[in-house]
């Protein structure tokens, strides 16, 4: 059921990211209602094209098309329970959350007659409006054919990438949570070490590119071992990467840092190799990850 509305978009909590959100769609030539719990933040966004609104009926009614940045999805389900009706809108989340709370929030939107897309931002406030953002979407292909271009105003790399709902968080807890920051982590354990023994940074900033050369080319090979279940290797196995490992630990210890990062990875090359998959490609891990 279509309903009336007086603005194209609406977003529904205007911290760092909402903010940064509303005001991309407004330079896009879009009229957005915004609210906050708190209205003095909302009250900072106003201008031609962006008007607060006190009242989050008032909000949701606004636009057929409604942003959800709120610190959590629990304070999304207590924010938008309260509404009086949801059908007719399409709500895109673009909170942070688990995939199971991402398929909860699906189901319950759903329940209240909405249309759902789920959105996961890779990126800063400051990067909204450029290339510099990412925003993964899962969630019906139809809808997002409805609001796609709308949506691509947020950044012009906004991909939809599944119907299964979950999918975009899956990617951002996978990209972000297990692989980027435990990367960034052992990147500053690293470096710690190198410009402690002397190297110079301009050397070190040079360098670590070649670094990113190589983690391309595994982590190919790893997403297709794991894929296809073919884990033998003529580059570099188990063994050897467990050796090199243990090398660099005592390197660190020896030269008096407390290296912590390494410690899980050590761990699952020992098992790998302690379950007598040594002498294949580091992707076999995947065997020791899967049955604990
Ligand atoms: N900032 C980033 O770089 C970034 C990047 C990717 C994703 N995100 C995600 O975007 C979402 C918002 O992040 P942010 O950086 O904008 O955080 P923020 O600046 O702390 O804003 C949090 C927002 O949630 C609202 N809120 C918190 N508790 C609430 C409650 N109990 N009831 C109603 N509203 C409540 C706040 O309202 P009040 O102003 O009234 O407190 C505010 O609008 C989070 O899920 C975050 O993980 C952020």
């Amino acid at each position: 059921m279509e309903k009336t509305t007086s603005h194209d978009l609406t977003v529904l909590g205007c911290g760092l990211m909402g903010s940064a959100l509303a005001r991309a769609l407004a330079s896009g030539g879009k009229a957005v209602a915004v609210w906050n719990r708190t209205h003095h933040r909302a009250a900072a966004l106003a201008d031609d094209a962006i008007t607060p609104m006190r009242q989050i009926d008032d909000a949701v009614h606004a636009a057929p098309l409604v942003l959800v940045c709120l610190a959590t999805y629990d304070v999304a389900l207590a924010t938008l329970d309260p509404v009086s009706s949801l059908t007719g809108t399409t709500l895109v989340n673009v909170g942070s959350g688990s995939p199971a709370e991402v398929e909860s929030f699906a189901v319950w939107a759903g329940g209240r007659g909405a249309e759902y897309l789920d959105g996961s931002i890779l990126g800063y406030p400051e990067e909204i409006g450029t290339e510099g953002a990412a925003i993964l979407y899962s969630g019906s292909e139809t809808t997002w054919a409805e609001h796609g271009e709308s949506l691509t105003l947020l950044t012009p790399v906004s991909v939809w990438v599944s119907q299964d709902v979950k999918i975009a968080s899956v990617l951002n807890v996978g990209l972000v949570g297990m692989f980027l920051i435990p990367a960034v982590s052992a990147y500053v354990e690293a470096s710690t070490f190198m410009l402690g023994q002397g190297v110079d940074q301009g050397l070190l900033e040079a360098l670590t590119p070649a670094a990113f050369t190589s983690i391309q080319s595994e982590t190919a090979r790893v997403a297709t071992a794991i894929a296809g279940g073919d884990f033998t290797t003529d580059q570099a196995t188990i063994a050897t990467y467990a050796q090199g490992l243990a090398e660099a630990i005592d390197t660190m210890k020896e030269t008096g840092l407390t290296p912590r990062v390494f410690f899980g990875a050590i761990e699952n090359l020992n098992a790998a190799v302690d379950a007598g998959l040594g002498d294949l490609g580091f992707a076999a891990q995947t065997k020791i990850i899967a049955t604990g």
